[in-house]
C-alpha cells in the first residue's frame, strides 16, 4: 500500500552539530517541533544512497525512544528507504546496532541514545547516524550534516498509524517494510562466534561467584540471553535487567561512583569473584574482581596481552589502539609483544578506519570503553565476555592474580581522570589557555623529580584516509614515567566539562600495589600548578574522579 509523502516546511536550528558521539541534548530540546525531523532529514539529504536500502533503528530505551522511532519510521518511508530493522520494543544496544548494520549489510542506522547520561523527561536524549559497516559517521560527514541542518527548510514524512514495536514480525508503511526483530539472538550468536562458550559455561556453573549489573538500561535483555540462557549462569546473577525509560532514576555510568553498591560488594566485602556493569546504551563496561577495580586502561592492556586465549584471536593480533588520554599500559604490551600500537583522538569513530583496514583488532578508551573488530562501536558485554574467557582459560587465577602478573611483566600505569563539570565555557577555556601558553617552554623543565619531554596540543593524522584532527587535547609528557592530559568534553548537554587525566608508571615490585590516590597526588599538584585549575575554576576539587 502506498502512503502519500508529505513535504513539511521547517526552519533550521543552529545547534545540531554532533559532539564526540552524535547529537545529545536535553529531552525538551528534542521535543521541540521539527527538531528531530530536521536532524534526520539533514542526514537523508547529506549522505547519499538511501533509496531502496535497509536501515537499522533502535535505542537504549530511554524516555522519548519510542516517540522518536515512530517519527524516524515515517520519515524513512518518505525518503525511499526499503526496509528498516527495528529492535523489539525499540530497544537495540549500541554495539548490537553496529553488528546488525554489518550483518544485514544495511546502508546505515540511527541509534537513539545519550549513553550514560540520566534519562526521563528532564534528562537527556541523543541520536547518531552510523554508516554502512557499522561505524559512527566520520567528522567530514557529521560536518556536512550540520551544514545542511543550518539551512534546511523542509522535511519529508508519510502519515502513519503508530507502528507496533512490541511484537516480532513484519509490517509495511507505504513502500517501506518494517521488521521488528529480537536483536539479543543476533548478538548472542555473534558472541558465540568469538569466544569459548564451553569454557565460560564451565566457569559460570562452578562455584565462581559472578554478577552483571545492567543498571536498568539496555544490556539487561542481552545479558539474560547470554549469561543465563546460553551460558548457564544463575538468573539472579544478572541484576537490574529490565530497561526502564528513566533507568530507574539512576545514572547508568559503570564506574565506582555510579555503581557504588556493586563496587562495595566486590571490592570492600569481597563477596563476588568477578562482577561487571554496563552503561545506558551498552557500550561501556566496568570490570571488578574480588577486592579490586580494574582500571579501563589496564583492562585494555590485559586483554591485548592475553588475546591469544580468545578463540577469535588465537593467532595473535596485528595491532591495538587507545585514545590519547587513555593510559599507556597498552603501549608497554605492544612494545614487548611486537604488535602495532596507535594513539587516536578521543571518540570511538577514530578507531573505525584502523579496524576496517585490519590494522588493529582491539581498542579502548579510559572512559570504560573496550572493544574489538567484531563491531565498530565499543562493546560492554564483549569486554565482560573477554574477561570471562580469559579467566576460564587461566582457570584458578583470580582477577587480582592476572593483574599482578601483568604489572610484574609490563609495569603498572596508575591512572585517574578528574572531571570538572558544569563550568562555564570561559572557565574551561581559561584553564586550557593557561596550559596552552606554557607548552613551548615546558620541555626540559622538572616537576617533582619528573622531567618534561614533550608538551603539545595533540593532533592526529589518520593513517588510512589521511584526514587530520586538530585541537584534541593538551598533553605534558614526562618520558615513559608520567603524563598529564587536559581536554574539554564533547558530550555534555549543559555548561562545559573539563577532564584532567593523570598517569604515572611504576615498575619496581614493591610499588605495584600502592593506593592510586597516593601515587598520583604529586602529579595532581603539578597539574594544578601548570593549569591553575583551582584558580580558574574556583573549585577545590573535581566533581568526579574515575
Ligand atoms: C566521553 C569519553 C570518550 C567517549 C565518549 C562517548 O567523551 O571521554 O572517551 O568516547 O564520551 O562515550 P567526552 O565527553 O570526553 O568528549
Ligand atoms: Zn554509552
Amino acid at each position: 500500500m502506498t502512503a502519500a509523502v508529505r513535504t513539511i516546511a521547517t526552519q533550521p536550528f543552529d545547534d545540531q552539530r554532533a559532539g564526540t558521539a552524535g547529537l545529545r541534548k536535553k529531552v525538551q530540546v528534542f521535543q521541540q517541533a521539527n527538531y528531530l525531523e530536521n536532524f534526520v532529514q539533514s542526514v537523508f539529504d547529506t549522505h547519499p544512497g538511501f533509496a531502496g536500502t535497509t536501515l537499522v533503528l533502535g535505542g537504549d530505551g530511554r524516555y522519548h525512544n519510542d516517540t522518536a522511532i515512530q517519527t524516524i519510521l515515517a520519515m524513512a518511508a518518505a525518503n525511499g528507504v526499503a526496509r528498516v530493522i527495528v529492535g523489539l520494543g525499540g530497544i537495540v544496544s549500541t554495539p548490537a546496532a553496529s553488528h546488525l548494520i554489518r550483518k544485514y549489510d544495511a546502508h546505515g542506522g540511527f541509534i537513539l541514545s545519550a549513553s550514560h547520561n540520566p534519562a526521563g523527561p528532564r534528562g537527556d536524549f541523543g541520536i547518531k547516524f552510523n554508516i554502512r559497516g557499522g561505524g559512527q559517521a566520520a567528522s567530514a560527514l557529521t560536518d556536512a550534516i550540520y551544514a545542511r541542518s543550518c539551512e534546511i527548510d523542509r522535511y519529508r514524512c508519510v502519515d502513519a498509524d503508530t507502528i507496533d514495536l512490541h511484537n516480532l514480525g513484519t509490517q509495511t508503511l507505504g513502500d517501506l517494510t518494517i521488521e521488528v526483530i529480537d536483536t539479543t539472538e543476533d548478538y548472542a550468536e555473534l558472541m558465540e562466534s568469538l569466544f569459548d562458550f564451553d569454557a565460560i559455561r564451565a566457569l559460570l556453573t562452578s562455584d565462581f561467584r559472578f554478577a552483571f549489573d545492567a543498571m536498568h538500561a539496555v544490556t539487561g535483555p542481552y545479558a539474560k540471553r547470554l549469561f543465563v540462557e546460553r551460558l548457564g549462569a544463575s538468573p539472579d546473577s544478572v541484576r537490574n535487567a529490565v530497561p526502564l525509560p528513566d533507568f530507574g532514576g539512576g545514572h547508568p555510568d559503570p564506574n565506582l561512583v555510579y555503581a557504588a553498591d556493586l563496587a562495595d560488594e566486590v571490592i570492600t566485602r569481597g563477596a563476588l569473584d568477578f562482577a561487571a556493569a554496563s552503561d545506558g546504551d551498552g557500550d561501556r563496561n566496568m570490570i571488578l574482581g574480588r577486592g579490586l577495580f580494574v582500571s579501563p586502561g589496564d583492562s585494555l592492556a590485559v586483554l591485548a596481552a592475553n588475546a591469544r586465549l580468545i578463540p577469535a584471536y588465537r593467532d595473535g593480533i596485528a595491532g591495538a589502539a587507545r585514545s590519547m588520554p587513555t593510559s599507556r599500559a597498552l603501549d608497554a604490551v605492544a612494545a614487548q609483544q611486537g604488535f602495532e600500537a596507535f594513539e587516536t583522538p578521543t571518540g570511538w569513530k577514530f578507531f573505525c578506519n584502523l579496524l576496517d583496514a585490519g590494522r588493529i583488532a582491539v581498542c579502548g578508551e579510559e572512559s570504560f570503553g573496550t572493544g574489538s573488530d567484531h563491531v565498530r562501536e565499543k562493546d560492554g558485554l564483549w569486554a565482560v565476555m573477554a574477561w570471562l574467557n580469559l579467566l576460564a582459560a587461566r582457570r584458578g587465577e583470580s582477577v587480582a592474580d592476572v593483574l599482578q602478573a601483568h604489572w610484574k611483566t609490563f609495569g603498572r600505569h596508575y591512572y585517574e581522570r578528574h572531571d570538572y563539570e558544569d563550568l562555564s565555557g570561559e572557565q574551561a577555556d581559561r584553564v586550557m589557555q593557561a596550559l596552552r601558553q606554557q607548552l613551548t617552554a615546558l620541555p626540559g623543565r622538572q616537576f617533582e623529580g619528573l622531567t618534561v619531554t614533550v608538551a603539545d596540543e595533540f593532533s592526529y593524522d589518520d593513517p588510512i584516509d589521511g584526514s587530520r584532527a586538530e585541537g584534541q587535547g593538551l598533553r605534558v609528557v614526562f618520558g615513559d614515567d608520567a603524563r598529564i592530559v587536559v581536554r574539554k568534553s564533547g558530550t555534555g548537554t549543559s555548561g562545559a566539562t573539563l577532564r584532567l587525566y593523570l598517569e604515572e608508571r611504576r615498575s619496581d615490585e614493591w610499588e605495584l600495589t600502592l593506593p592510586t590516590r597516593e601515587v598520583l597526588s604529586a602529579l595532581a599538584s603539578v597539574a594544578d600548578t601548570l593549569c591553575g585549575l583551582r584558580e580558574h575554576t574556583g573549585r577545590d576539587a573535581p566533581s568526579l574522579i574515575t
